[in-house]
């Protein structure tokens, strides 16, 4: 793959994605038959290199938690590789992929749903060591308590349930039982959703550390553009299943190419500050992922569409040393 920025290079992918592609049947409602897809995610490559911060970002059914749960392994893909270290995860045996999934967790977009509210914090830590590990009673309880430290808790809430606890302790509790288990990717789903803005602060500050501590690397799926700026330094724009511009967060952000990164970033909003393009802005509705255009799925949306974009569907170029950007124009 050819995502990787000058540093990059040197290193080899923890993860890399390629060509992958995630359909859901759409069935007819009588018989059940399958008589179309639902293109979630439609031939998406990229790789992520050890100890980076990559943000996914896009519009909200454009395919970023399919991508997800689809490296994570909860949906069979139905084209493409997911290598992870070098390894294909989908063609692992039963056994194989039980030990490489420990090292990929995905955080849910719903914090609490996650955790089961009839268990106490204590219990809800320890099981996953006595599930997967042969740790002896003191050391379990020793990392538990490290855990519950490192994400900001105390340890008298071992005794607590998870609804006793705010949104944002929530989270950390999330965190802390995903690191139970020593993964080394994790894919965060709208890690701040639902959170008031100092508290999506204090938790995007904590994956940062954690990060360090810990020694991990991210996937941070968000549709809000300024959690991926604060933390993350390389980032892709996704539409309709595909991604159509990848690059460093910097160069995203100053030197965007694709008039969709371009429109995202002009409807941030700011205060107190006018538009520096009034021709961006983001017509109607995505068409709908049951029935793709030809050519760009931009371009019904598109404020520089061209003849061309009709009827070539453009693949992702690079326009710079890893800045890649699908786009006719
Ligand atoms: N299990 C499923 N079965 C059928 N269709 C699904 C399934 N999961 C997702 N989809 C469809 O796939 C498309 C992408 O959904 P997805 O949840 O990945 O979007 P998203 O980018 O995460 O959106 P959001 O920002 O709202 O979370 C949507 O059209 C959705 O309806
Ligand atoms: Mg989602």
């Amino acid at each position: 793959m050819i995502t990787s920025t000058k540093e990059n290079s040197k290193h080899s992918p923890i993860l890399s994605v390629q060509h992958l592609k995630k359909y859901f049947p759409i069935r007819n409602t009588f018989l059940k038959r399958r008589v179309g897809w639902l293109k979630a995610v439609d031939g998406v490559s990229f790789d992520i290199f050890p100890g980076e911060l990559m943000g996914l970002v896009g519009e909200s059914g454009c395919g970023k938690s399919t991508l997800g749960k689809t490296i994570l392994g909860m949906y069979k893909p139905n084209e493409g590789k997911i290598l992870f270290k070098d390894k294909d995860i989908i063609k692992l045996s039963i056994d194989e992929k039980r030990k490489m999934r420990r090292k990929i967790q995905y955080v849910y977009q719903d914090a609490a749903a996650s955790l089961d509210s009839w268990w106490s914090v204590g219990r809800l830590l320890r099981e996953p060591l006595v599930i997967h590990t042969k740790m002896t009673r003191t050391d379990m309880d020793d990392k538990v308590l490290y855990l519950l430290n490192a994400v900001g808790l105390r340890c008298e809430d071992l005794y607590r349930y998870p609804h006793e606890f705010s949104g944002g302790q929530q989270r950390r509790l999330g965190l802390a039982r995903i690191l139970t288990l020593n993964p080394e990717l994790i894919i965060f789903d709208e890690p701040t959703a639902g959170l008031d803005v100092s508290v999506q602060a204090k938790i995007l500050k904590l994956l940062i550390t954690l990060k360090e501590e810990f020694q991990l690397t991210y996937i941070v799926i968000s549709h809000n553009l300024s959690v991926v700026r604060m933390i993350c330094n390389r980032m892709a724009v996704m539409y309709l299943g595909k991604i159509m511009e990848i690059s460093t967060t910097e160069t995203i952000f100053n030197k965007p190419v694709h008039p969709y990164t371009k429109t995202l970033i002009e409807s941030i909003p700011q205060i107190g500050e006018r538009k520096k393009h009034d021709n961006l802005f983001l017509k109607g509705e995505p068409p709908s992922p049951e029935n793709m255009p030809p050519g760009c799925r931009f371009q019904s949306r598109c404020s520089f569409k061209k003849d061309i974009c009709e009827k070539i569907e453009p693949s992702l170029q690079e326009v710079e040393t890893g800045h890649l950007v699908a786009c006719n124009l």
